[in-house]
C-alpha cells in the first residue's frame, strides 16, 4: 500500500505525533464533545478549590455517570469524601437530587468521638493505620459544598454511620474508601439498595484486594461489572434489589 503525501502528512501532524508519543507511555489523547467542556471546567475549578485524588478521566467518569443517573429514582451517595473534591464533582452534575456523604472526617483522630468510645474495633484501627493523620474536615467540606442543595454529611465509621438510612434507594453511588473491608461493607450496604439501572462507581480497582472484593461479591450476581482502564469499576444494577 502506497503512503501518498496526504497520508504521510497526516501521520506526521503534531496531533498524530503527540498521540504516538502518549501511546508509547500507555496514555491516550482525545478531544471531548462540546457538551462535556463544562465538566472539564468543573474538574479544573475543583482542583483549584480543594484536593481531588484522581486523574481527569476518573473525574470525568463521575460526572458522566451522575448525569445519566439523574433520570433514575433514588438519592445519590459517596462513601470516602476526604476533602470533598469528588463530592463537588457529583454536586456539579446532580441537580437537586439529594447527596449523602459518608466519611470518618476528624472523628478518626478524636478520642472522644462516638467511634473511639466503643469497644476496640479492627475496622476503625485499619482505617486509622491506612490514613494516619490524613483526614478531611467536616466544616471545610460543608463550606465547599454550601451552595449545592440537598447535601447531607454522615461523619463516623461506615457502615455504622449509615444506620437509620436502610430505607433509601440510590441511583448513583461513588465508593472510594480505599480499603477492601470498607469496600465490601459499601457493596453490602449500597448494592441491594440501587435502583434498577442504577450505577455504583468504585475507585482503587487497580488494587488487587479491592478488585478481589468486587470479584467475590459479583461472582453469583447478574449485574454488569465494567473495569475501566484508569482504575475505576462501574457496576450497573440488573433487576430488582
Ligand atoms: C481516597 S479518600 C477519598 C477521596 C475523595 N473521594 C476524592 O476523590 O477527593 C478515602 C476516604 O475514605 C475515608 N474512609 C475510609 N474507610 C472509611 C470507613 N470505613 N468509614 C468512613 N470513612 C472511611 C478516609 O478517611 C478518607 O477520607
Amino acid at each position: 500500500m502506497s503512503l501518498g503525501p496526504p497520508r504521510l502528512r497526516q501521520r506526521l501532524s503534531p496531533g498524530a505525533l503527540l498521540r504516538g508519543l502518549l501511546a508509547t507511555r500507555g496514555s491516550i489523547q482525545t478531544p471531548l464533545a462540546a457538551e462535556w467542556r463544562p465538566a472539564l471546567e468543573a474538574i479544573g475549578e475543583t482542583r483549584r478549590r480543594t484536593a481531588l485524588l484522581m486523574n481527569d478521566a476518573a473525574a470525568l467518569q463521575i460526572q458522566i455517570c451522575v448525569a445519566a443517573a439523574r433520570r433514575l429514582p433514588g438519592v445519590m451517595a459517596e462513601a470516602g469524601v476526604l476533602m470533598g473534591g469528588s463530592a463537588r464533582l457529583i454536586c456539579e452534575a446532580k441537580g437537586r437530587t439529594p447527596l449523602h456523604l459518608f466519611d470518618v472526617f476528624e472523628t478518626l483522630q478524636d478520642e472522644h468521638s462516638a467511634d473511639a468510645d466503643t469497644e476496640p474495633n479492627p475496622d476503625l484501627e485499619a482505617v486509622r493505620a491506612h490514613f494516619g493523620a490524613v483526614h478531611g474536615q467536616r466544616l471545610e467540606v460543608e463550606r465547599l459544598l454550601a451552595s449545592y442543595p440537598g447535601v447531607l454529611l454522615h461523619p463516623g465509621l461506615f457502615p455504622r454511620s449509615a444506620l437509620g438510612l436502610e430505607a433509601l434507594t440510590f441511583s448513583f453511588v461513588h465508593l472510594d474508601l480505599d480499603l477492601p473491608t470498607g469496600t465490601r461493607a459499601g457493596l453490602e450496604f449500597f448494592h441491594p439498595r440501587l435502583s434498577p439501572g442504577g450505577m455504583l462507581l468504585g475507585d482503587d480497582y487497580d488494587d488487587p484486594g479491592v478488585r478481589q472484593v468486587f470479584a467475590d461479591y459479583f461472582a453469583a450476581r447478574p449485574d454488569t461489572v465494567i473495569g475501566l482502564p484508569w482504575g475505576q469499576v462501574l457496576v450497573v444494577k440488573q433487576g430488582a434489589g
